[in-house]
């Protein structure tokens, strides 16, 4: 990861803008997910860092651009760069990163370059459909796991197939494992929304309902709700929650075992997953681990 974190490095200084090294510096790396599964997948591959480095640059502008239409002032526990430094700074700064990353992706092979390039226009598209959704109560979890593939799931499984191809591995199940990875991922952060606290996620907790977004214990408590219930729910759909009105969410929730369903199907992605890679231990743990954030 040290090489990863150098050639993050080395590609901001080559922007040659300080105001880009500053404000660049005043984000959080995070988990770095995605650089950790390709430096996994194409373990000998001396440009394993690099392409690392491209994928974590475009996640970077893809949630810079996210904090400003989610209007959100918390990301990863710091505030946000829209919060901070203007919704204006945040965009050019996110424009800035994933340009960077596209010139350095097109040294890859045609075929690495095609993938993580159509994934952009894919978590773009999901973004879209997410905020789309959000101005009303949905409860279909068909068109929610569509979405939710597109927005998180595409760059991760583009990031786990072009690392195979780097390697010479192969990319059709490395591509599966990646997409189920990023699915189950993705419920998990959902589920961490309401079961977590402010302190731990790093931004504001039962925030995704506030914000209009209908993840899954909400379709799958909405399903099994009386009438009348239904109604209080999607009443309190896309405002802001008092300490009762969310307790009485997270009640219902308990009531309904909303979390243990949506639990159950993260974790039979992640079953699908590891089917995937049966025979790589390390690609496993990742998986593990990502489980266990739940607990
Ligand atoms: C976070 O979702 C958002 C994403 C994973 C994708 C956002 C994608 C774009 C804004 C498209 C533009 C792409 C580029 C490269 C500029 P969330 O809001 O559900 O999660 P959060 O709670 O972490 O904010
Ligand atoms: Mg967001």
């Amino acid at each position: 990861m040290q090489r990863v974190e150098s050639e993050i490095a080395r590609l901001i200084r080559e922007i040659e803008y300080d105001e880009v090294t500053r404000l660049f510096s005043t984000l959080s790396g995070g988990k770095r997910l995605r650089a950790k599964l390709i430096l996994k997948i194409a373990d000998t591959n001396e440009r394993a860092p690099l392409l690392a480095a491209i994928v974590e640059l475009i996640h970077a502008a893809s949630l810079l651009h996210d904090d400003v239409i989610d209007e959100a002032t918390l990301r990863r526990g710091a505030a946000s760069v829209n919060a901070t430094e203007g919704s204006k700074n945040a965009v050019m700064l996110g424009d800035i990163l994933y340009s960077k990353a596209f010139s350095e992706l097109v040294s890859f092979d045609r075929d690495i370059a095609k993938i993580i390039a159509s994934s952009v226009t894919a978590l773009s598209k999901g973004e879209m459909m997410d905020v789309k959704m959000a101005e009303s109560f949905n409860d279909d979890e068909e068109k929610y796991l569509e979405m939710l593939y597109l927005k998180t799931a595409t760059l991760i499984e583009a990031a786990a197939q072009g690392a195979a191809i780097l390697e010479g591995k192969d990319p059709i199940s490395h591509a599966l494992y990646g997409r189920n990875l990023g699915l189950s991922f993705q419920i998990i952060d959902d589920i961490l929304d309401i079961t977590s606290d402010e302190t731990t996620l790093g931004k504001p907790a039962m925030n995704d309902f506030v914000e209009g977004k209908c993840t899954l214990p909400y379709i799958y408590l909405y399903r099994v709700m009386h009438n009348d219930e239904k109604e209080k729910l999607k009443n309190l759909h896309a405002k802001v929650l008092s300490e009762d009105e969310s307790a009485w969410i997270r009640e219902r929730m308990q009531e309904h075992k909303a979390i243990e369903k949506s639990f159950e199907l993260a974790q039979k992605l992640s079953d699908e997953a590891m089917n995937a890679m049966r025979d790589d231990e390390q690609l496993i743990n990742i998986l593990q681990n990502m489980i266990k954030r739940s607990y």
